[in-house]
This record gives C-alpha cells, sequence and structure tokens, in this order.
C-alpha cells in the first residue's frame, strides 16, 4: 500500500489512487519488485493496463510518449486514462515516455502527468547523441519546473534502447558518470544502458546484471530498464534482484494486438466465405475484432507483472 507522503508539493499531485512514479518506486525498492511501466496509444491499450493492474493487484505506471501527437491528440487520450484512473483501486502513475525537449515535457506536464521523463540522452530527432553537458542542461530545466509542481523526472545517459549493438560493453552506462549525473541533475529516477534496446532482439538479449548493481551502488534513485520487451524472465528477475525499480513495456503489447488481429482476420475471411457459400449478406463488428485484441493485451500485461514481481502488492 502507499505509505503516507511527507506533506509537500509531492502530496499534491496525489489524488486517489494516482501518486508519482518517484513514490511507486520507492515502496518497489522497500519491498524488491520493479514497478511495470505501459505504453497507451488507444482506448483498447488503455483499458488493458487498467484491467492488468486489477486483476493482478499491481501498482503500475501508464506512460504515454510524443509519438502520441502523429495520432491523435494527446488530451484525447489523457482524458480517458485519468477517467479510468479515477476509478482504479490500485496505485499507479500517468507518465510522459522519452520526451525529446523542454517544450515538448511542459505541453505534457500540463495534462496533469505524475511523472515525466526528459530523454536528453539524444537531440530532439531523437536519432543523434547529445552531449553530457546538454544533457545535464536540459534535465536540470526539466526538474526544476517538474519538482515545482511535485511531478517526478526520469532522466537518461549513455543510448540505450537504441543502438544494435547493445550488447556491447563499451556502451552500458558507467556507474561514475550515473552518479555524477544524478547529483547535477536531481532526477528522481534513472534509465540505464544494460545491454536491453527497443523493440524485437535479434537473438536472446544479454542482460548486464552486475552492471546494474554497480550502479545502484553508486546512484540513489531508482534505476529503470528501457526496451522490457523480449528479455527473458530470469534476466528481468535477476534485474530487478540487482536493483532496478521500473520496466518499460511497449513492443510486447504492440505484439500481443497484431496476433490477436491477425487471428481475428482469419476468422473473418472464413465467415466471409461461409456467408458467400450460403448467399447471405456478410457481417461486420468493429468490436468483435477489438475485444480480443484488448484481451491478449491484458494478459501480456499481467503476464510481465508477474515477473516483475508487482503482482500482489497493492
Ligand atoms: O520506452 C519504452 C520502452 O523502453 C519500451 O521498449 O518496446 O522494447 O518494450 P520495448
Ligand atoms: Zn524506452
Amino acid at each position: 500500500m502507499l505509505s503516507p507522503v511527507e506533506p509537500g508539493l509531492e502530496s499534491e499531485v496525489r489524488s486517489g489512487m494516482l501518486t508519482t512514479t518517484k513514490e511507486l518506486c520507492a515502496e518497489a525498492q522497500r519491498k524488491g519488485y520493479a514497478v511495470g511501466a505501459f505504453n497507451s496509444v488507444n482506448m483498447e491499450s488503455t483499458q488493458a493496463i487498467f484491467a492488468a493492474a486489477e486483476k493482478e493487484r499491481a501498482p503500475f505506471i501508464i506512460q504515454i510518449t510524443q509519438t502520441t501527437l502523429k495520432y491523435t491528440e494527446p488530451d484525447e487520450l489523457f482524458a480517458m486514462i485519468r477517467s479510468l484512473s479515477e476509478r482504479a483501486t490500485v496505485p499507479h502513475a500517468i507518465h510522459l515516455d522519452h520526451g525529446r525537449s523542454f517544450d515538448l515535457v511542459m505541453r505534457f506536464l500540463r495534462l496533469g502527468m505524475t511523472s515525466v521523463m526528459i530523454d536528453g540522452s539524444l537531440q530532439e530527432d531523437g536519432k543523434t547523441p547529445q552531449g553530457y553537458d546538454e544533457n545535464i542542461a536540459v534535465t536540470r530545466k526539466v526538474v526544476e519546473a517538474a519538482h515545482a509542481i511535485g511531478v517526478s523526472v526520469e532522466g537518461e545517459i549513455g543510448n540505450l534502447g537504441q543502438i544494435e549493438q547493445a550488447d556491447q560493453e563499451d556502451i552500458l552506462t558507467n556507474p561514475d558518470e550515473a552518479a555524477r549525473f544524478v547529483a547535477d541533475t536531481g532526477v528522481d529516477l534513472l534509465a540505464v544502458a544494460i545491454g536491453t534496446k527497443h523493440g524485437l532482439f535479434k537473438g536472446t538479449p544479454k542482460i548486464y546484471d552486475d552492471r546494474v548493481a554497480q550502479i545502484a551502488a553508486k546512484v540513489s534513485v531508482p534505476l529503470v530498464m528501457h526496451g522490457g520487451t523480449g528479455v527473458p524472465d530470469d534476466a528481468v528477475r535477476k534485474g530487478v534482484e540487482k536493483g532496478i525499480r521500473k520496466i518499460n513495456i511497449d513492443t510486447q503489447i504492440r505484439v500481443a494486438f497484431y496476433d490477436a488481429i491477425l487471428e481475428q482476420a482469419d476468422r473473418i475471411r472464413q465467415e466471409y466465405a461461409d456467408a458467400d457459400a450460403k448467399g447471405e449478406v456478410r457481417k461486420f463488428d468493429i468490436r468483435g475484432v477489438l475485444a480480443p485484441a484488448r484481451e491478449a493485451m491484458t494478459e501480456a500485461i499481467r503476464n510481465r507483472m508477474q515477473v516483475f514481481g508487482s503482482s500482489g502488492q497493492a
């Protein structure tokens, strides 16, 4: 359960079961599990995330990214998230994932996020690596603004999740640099490069859990694993054991959605053929396609919550 918050700005953003990632991860730290952070892109994925958390009694983070802007106005998606948030009975945070610039983060902050990520490791194009000093400067600016209204901030150093050669030790987060970054910026959570990358892996990923332990020994804030899809369960558990407290999952939800949709497409083709053969009119039901996809996403998310150890913690 949520522990009482110190009087101050952080308690201001709390409402019902809605809280900050800082608080969720502090509780995970006390109990030794990781909080799952799942990407929402539409109504079905949003419902799946909340449903999975309720079924598992798992604290969780629902997150949206700026690429949402290409698909819908973020306030439309946020309104839906907020409405489910009000009815939720398990602690959760609403988080901006991979915010690429100060202005962008401010735009999402105004919606009512309780947590934001400023990814200053890359330039605004999301591809070109950004220098350490520039990363510190933009991260510190976001921390100042977000902390002024009680919102948690996740920062990132290194180029986790972007580089194909994610198994090369020289691109892993350096523990001393991580400690310096946290001290210089005041971030509440730190995303670290420990062998994962975004999207599916070619082959099996190698997770450097010793590096997690080395970073955790020098850094006081919770550590975040990005690119959680495809990381074998044992590797996830080892990472959690060594100090990972937030794990981001996006692709795995998309895979569940795609697989379910493909199954539905096969069913629809068969129904067309049957109707045509009988000389009947074809029938159409969008909900009949999306409901199984929503169910598949819910199950995929529940499975991750179990592996992260967050199930049953709310
Ligand atoms: O920020 C989101 C993620 O790190 C998700 O990575 O798509 O590999 O699960 P993924
Ligand atoms: Zn990520």
